[in-house]
């Protein structure tokens, strides 16, 4: 996706977040229909949220394949970016050390921790079949998505 395609996708994203996001409802009705909205318009492989309980992440609402259900802390892409509580950017999955294959298809990757009031819950994670396809027009737009979620508590 080129850089204008790609800030129109985050505009159309932001815009149609402030009306679906309900604040009255369930962590996990906020999550589906993020993960859903997020799928409709970026049309990745595969977008998610992995939850933090005790020291694991824990698969939470996905649109995409089947996945992995629990990743440790400091494990793959995902633990990672919850132990470093920093936004990761894989151009290529294969040479990244430790990454965890929930499906051959997926060639790059982008993990943003969920960070509210200091504390991280989880991460966003968003796969693609495509090799170097996040970029840092992605790390700033979905970062200001993530922080527009509501935290909650498993
Ligand atoms: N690749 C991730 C695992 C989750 S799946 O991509 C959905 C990782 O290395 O943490």
């Amino acid at each position: 996706m080129n850089p204008n395609s790609k800030l129109n996708a985050y505009t159309e994203i932001h815009t149609k977040w402030s009306v679906l996001q309900d604040p009255q409802s369930p962590w996990y009705s906020d999550l589906s229909n993020a993960s859903a909205l997020l799928y409709q318009v970026l049309k990745p492989w595969w977008v998610g949220f992995y939850l933090i309980e005790g020291a694991n992440l824990h698969l939470g609402p996905f649109q995409g394949p089947t996945a992995c259900t629990r990743i440790p802390e400091g494990k793959g892409v995902c633990g990672t970016a919850w132990l470093k509580r920093e936004s990761i950017v894989v151009p290529n999955v294969h040479e990244f050390p430790g990454h965890i294959a929930c499906s051959d298809q997926s060639n790059s990757e982008i993990v943003i921790p969920l960070i509210s009031s200091g504390e991280i819950w989880g991460v966003l994670d968003i796969d693609s079949v495509h090799y170097d396809a996040f970029d840092a027009i992605d790390v700033i737009e979905l970062e200001k998505f993530c922080a527009s979620l509501n935290p909650h508590k498993l």
